[in-house]
C-alpha cells in the first residue's frame, strides 16, 4: 500500500473515497501545479500532493458548524487580518459570501488528536479533524497564507498528523521572571509550531514565581531577590538591583486557559527537593539547619535543600501541590529531583532518623523515598509526576515519569524499566546553549546549533523497538539565567524552535535537513512579518581546523550564503578571496568575512589568534573521547594554536572530560628541538570544573622508548586560565602529555561527592 493510502486510512477511513477524484483529475489535465517544493509548511507535514492550480484568496470568509471550532476560526481571522492584510469574514451557517470560502468542518473520524486534512483548490479550502486537529490544519494553512502571497496559493493536499505525542517548550521564569504578555506570546509561539506541552519552571532557588494563598510568604519574600549576578558565572559581581515576580492564581488560570485554547497543555513545576532556596528563605523550618536563607543572587547549586526528615516539608508540600493541581487541569506534575545535594541530609538528625526508620541504606534512598511520597499525593489526585532523570538514583517512583536531561542515558533505563521518558539532553536540546560558534552574548557553555536540534531523534538508536512506545516524544529547555529580557529568550529561541517542531512532528521517513534548509528563507521572512527577532547564526561564516598528510594545521571557511565569496586574511596582510583551506604559517590574528555579491560586506569579521608553535595540528591520539556536550570543535582543539581566553563561555576552544585522566599523544612528524612544553587548562570550581591533579610529560625519538621529564611543573594561574610548564631543551619527535584528573569533588563544594570536569585547551611545545 502506498504512504497516500496508509496516511488516509490511518486518520479518516471514512473519508478516503472522498478525495481520490481530485487526485485521478490532476494527473489528467493541463492547468499546471505547482512543484511540491513551493508549498512549504514547517513541521512538514507527513504528506503533501499538489493539486491543479492555485487559489486565489485575496478576500476569504471562513465557516465553521461547531462552537468548538470556533476558537480556531477566530484565531485564523486575526492573525490573517493582523499579518496577511486579507480581508475575512466569518460566517457560522456556511452562507456564501463574497470571496473563497475557508471551511473548518469536524469530523469525529479523526481519531488522532494531532490529526488533519486540508484541501486547498481554486474555489474552496477546506479544513477536517477533531478539534484539535482543526486547530493544526489552521496553523499549516497560514503558513500557506504567510511564505507566499495571499492571491497565489498552490493548490494542494495535506494530510497530517504528529509523530510524537509530547512536543514540548520549557521556561524557566525562576531565574528571571517574565511578565503576563511574554508568556501569552511564548505560548502563540508554541501553537504556530504545533508544540503542545508547556513546562513552566516555576519555582528556582532565585525565585518562587507561583502565588500559593496557603502560604503567602513563597511570593512576599521568595519571590525577590536583592540582586542579581553580572556577567558569565564567577564574576563575583551583582547589580545591586532587586529582582521579583510572580503569578497570582488568577493570571494562572487565564494563562491556562490561554493555552488550552492553543491546544497546550501546562506542565508545572514545583521543584524539590533541591532547587528550592527561595521556598527555605520564606519558611526557613522547611531546611535542615532552620536557616536563616536568602533567596540566591548567583546560579548553579546550592546545598540548602529541603529536610527529608522533617514532616512539615511534606505537609507543606501536600498543600503546595493541591492548590497547584487544582489550578493546572493536565494531569502531569512536574515534581523536579534535580541537583540535589546531600550534604545537609548527611549531618541532619532528622533526616539521619529518618533513613533508620525507614530502613533506607543511603542519602540516595532517602530522596527515592521523598519522591516516592510526593508521587502518592500526586497519584491520588488522579495525576502522575515527571522528574529530572535524577530521580532514578535509589530507584523510581512507580508511576513517574522521567525527564532526560543529563544526555540520555536516564531516558533509555526508565524505559527499560517500562517508565513514560521526555527526553531533553542537554545537547542538542539546551536553549541556553549557544547556536552560534562566534559568541555574541553570555551563554551557558555548550552549542547547539540549528542542524544539531534538526539532526536529533528522540528515539535512542540503542532503544530496543519493543520499548520505543515509552518514548512520548521530547522538548527544548530555555534556562534563563543569562536572559533577562524577552529579547534574548526569543533570539536563543528562534529559528532553533522550528527545528525542533520539525523533530517532533515530522515523520522520520520525511525529516529531510536539506529540505528544511530550502524551506529557511522563507520561514525566517515570515518571522520577521510576524516581528520575531531570530538568530541569523545559520548564515555564518563556520571557522574549522584541518591537517593535511603531513600534518600541516589549515584553517578551514564555510559559508552558507551564495552569491558573493569568503574574503580571508592572514596577520597583517590584505584580504583576498577565499579559495581553499589556508595553512598557518605565522603566529597573529586571522581573519575572514563574507561578501557579498555587490562588494559589501555582509557578516561579522571572525577573528582567529593563532599562536605558531611545533605542536600545531600534531595531536594524534587521546586515550578517552571528550565530553559529547564539550567536544565542539573536535580534538584538533587541542592542538589549533587557540587560546580559551574568555573562560567558559567560548565552548568551541575547550575539551571537557568529566572525570577522565587524560593522555595525549603527539608526533611532530621528525626530530626537532623544543625547549618549553606546556598544558592550558580551565578551573571553575562553581561549576566543577578542575584544574588537573597533575601534569607529567614524557618524550621519546622512535615512539616507543619515552623518558621521563622529571622537572616540575612550573604553574601559572590567571582568571581561571591555568598553565602547566616544563622546560627541556632537546630534540625530540614524539611527546606524551599525562594529566591526572582532580577526581572526586570534596565535600563542601559545588557538586561534592561527583566526578570534576577536567576543561583543556592547548598544548604547545617551543
Ligand atoms: C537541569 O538542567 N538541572 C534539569
Ligand atoms: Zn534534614
Amino acid at each position: 500500500m502506498n504512504f497516500f493510502y496508509t496516511l488516509l486510512l490511518r486518520h479518516c477511513t471514512s473519508l478516503s473515497l472522498l478525495f481520490l477524484p481530485i487526485l485521478g483529475f490532476s494527473q489528467s489535465t493541463a492547468v499546471k501545479k505547482f512543484p511540491v517544493n513551493d508549498i512549504r509548511v514547517v513541521p512538514e507535514p507527513a504528506f503533501v500532493e499538489a493539486l491543479i492550480g492555485r487559489v486565489d484568496a485575496d478576500t476569504v470568509w471562513i465557516s465553521a458548524e461547531d462552537t468548538s471550532l470556533f476558537f480556531s476560526r477566530a484565531y485564523l481571522q486575526n492573525h490573517l487580518k493582523k499579518y496577511v492584510a486579507i480581508t475575512s469574514r466569518l460566517s457560522a451557517t456556511g452562507n456564501r459570501i463574497h470571496g473563497i470560502p475557508i471551511v473548518l468542518k469536524l469530523d469525529e473520524s479523526f481519531k488522532n488528536p494531532s490529526a488533519y486534512m486540508l484541501q486547498a483548490m481554486p474555489g474552496r479550502i477546506e479544513i477536517r479533524g477533531n478539534g484539535s486537529g482543526v486547530f493544526y490544519g489552521v496553523q499549516t494553512l497560514i503558513q500557506l497564507f504567510s511564505q507566499g502571497k495571499p492571491n497565489d496559493i498552490p493548490a494542494c493536499l495535506i494530510i497530517d498528523s504528529a509523530r510524537f505525542s509530547w512536543r514540548g517548550l520549557h521556561l524557566d521564569v525562576g531565574r528571571h521572571f517574565q511578565p503576563v504578555s511574554f508568556i501569552k506570546q511564548y505560548l502563540d509561539w508554541m501553537a504556530l509550531h504545533k508544540l503542545n506541552s508547556f513546562h513552566w519552571h516555576l519555582t528556582e532557588d532565585q525565585g518562587w514565581r507561583i502565588e500559593i494563598k496557603k502560604f503567602p510568604e513563597l511570593t512576599q519574600t521568595g519571590s525577590r531577590r536583592k540582586q542579581t549576578l553580572i556577567g558569565p558565572y564567577g564574576t563575583g559581581m551583582y547589580d545591586g538591583t532587586p529582582h521579583g515576580g510572580f503569578y497570582t492564581q488568577a493570571e494562572i488560570r487565564d494563562i491556562v486557559q490561554y493555552a488550552t485554547e492553543r491546544q497546550i497543555t501546562i506542565v508545572p513545576e514545583i521543584e524539590m527537593p533541591g532547587h528550592s532556596l527561595a521556598a527555605l528563605s520564606a519558611y526557613p523550618e522547611l531546611g535542615c539547619t532552620g536557616g536563616p536563607y536568602q533567596v540566591m543572587e548567583t546560579w548553579g547549586v546550592s546545598d540548602e535543600v529541603m529536610c527529608a526528615g522533617s514532616e512539615r516539608t511534606f505537609e507543606f508540600l501536600e498543600q503546595v501541590l493541591s492548590e497547584v493541581m487544582d489550578l493546572f487541569p493536565g494531569t502531569v506534575l512536574h515534581v523536579g529531583g534535580d541537583e540535589c545535594p546531600k550534604e545537609r541530609w548527611k549531618k541532619c538528625k532528622r533526616c539521619q532518623d529518618r533513613m533508620r526508620a525507614e530502613g533506607l541504606p543511603d542519602e540516595q534512598a532517602l530522596q527515592s523515598y521523598f519522591m516516592r511520597r510526593i508521587e502518592k499525593l500526586v497519584n491520588r489526585r488522579g495525576k502522575r509526576i515527571i522528574g529530572w532523570d535524577e530521580i532514578l538514583e535509589g530507584g523510581l517512583p512507580p508511576q513517574a515519569m522521567v525527564m532526560s536531561w543529563r544526555g540520555e542515558a536516564g531516558g533509555i533505563e526508565a524505559a527499560k524499566q517500562q517508565h513514560d521518558v521526555v527526553m531533553c539532553p542537554g545537547k542538542p536540546l539546551y536553549f541556553d546553549h549557544t547556536q552560534r560558534l562566534q559568541e555574541d552574548s553570555v551563554t551557558q557553555g555548550g552549542y547547539n546549533p540549528l542542524e544539531a536540534v534538526y539532526a536529533y531523534n528522540p528515539i535512542p538508536a540503542e532503544l530496543d523497538p519493543s520499548l520505543h512506545r515509552y518514548i512520548l516524544g521530547a522538548q527544548a529547555n530555555v534556562w534563563t539565567e543569562y536572559m533577562r529580557y524577552p529579547s534574548k529568550i526569543e533570539y536563543m529561541l528562534f529559528p532553533r524552535i522550528a527545528a525542533l517542531a520539525e523533530m517532533l512532528w515530522t515523520p522520520e521517513a520525511k525529516k529531510s535537513w536539506p529540505q528544511f534548509e530550502m524551506k529557511l528563507p522563507g520561514l525566517l521572512g515570515w518571522y520577521k512579518t510576524l516581528g520575531i527577532r531570530y538568530s541569523d547564526a545559520y548564515y555564518d561564516l563556520k571557522p574549522g581546523w584541518e591537517t593535511d598528510a603531513n600534518g600541516q594545521l589549515h584553517w578551514t571557511l564555510q559559508a552558507k550564503q551564495e552569491r558573493g565569496m569568503i574574503q580571508v586574511a592572514r596577520p597583517n596582510r590584505r584580504f583576498k578571496q577565499y579559495q581553499k583551506p589556508l595553512r598557518i604559517r605565522k603566529s597573529g590574528i586571522h581573519q575572514a568575512y563574507w561578501q557579498s555579491g555587490d562588494g559589501t560586506q555582509t557578516s561579522d569579521t571572525i577573528q582567529q589568534m593563532v599562536h605558531v608553535n611545533k605542536a600545531i595540528g600534531k595531536l594524534v591520539k587521546l586515550n578517552v573521547a571528550p565530553s559529547n556536550s564539550y567536544s565542539t570543535g573536535g580534538v584538533l582543539t587541542l592542538t589549533d594554536g587557540v587560546h580559551n581566553t574568555v573562560g567558559m563561555s567560548k565552548s568551541a576552544q575547550f575539551l571537557g572530560f568529566w572525570g577522565d585522566d587524560v593522555v595525549m599523544d603527539l608526533d611532530l612528524g621528525k626530530r626537532r628541538r623544543v625547549r618549553s612544553m606546556q598544558l592550558r587548562s580551565f578551573e571553575q570550581a562553581a561549576s566543577w570544573i578542575y584544574a588537573p591533579k597533575e601534569v607529567s610529560w614524557e618524550v621519546s625519538e622512535n615512539g616507543k622508548d619515552f623518558e621521563a621529564i622529571n622537572t616540575e611543573s612550573a604553574i601559572t594561574q590567571k582568571a581561571g586560565h591555568v598553565v602547566f610548564e616544563v622546560g627541556v631543551n632537546t630534540r625530540i619527535r614524539y611527546v606524551r602529555v599525562r594529566v591526572k584528573n582532580h577526581g572526586t569533588i570534596e565535600s563542601g563544594k559545588a557538586g561534592a561527592g561527583h566526578p570534576a570536569w577536567l576543561f583543556l585547551d592547548e598544548v604547545l611545545l617551543n
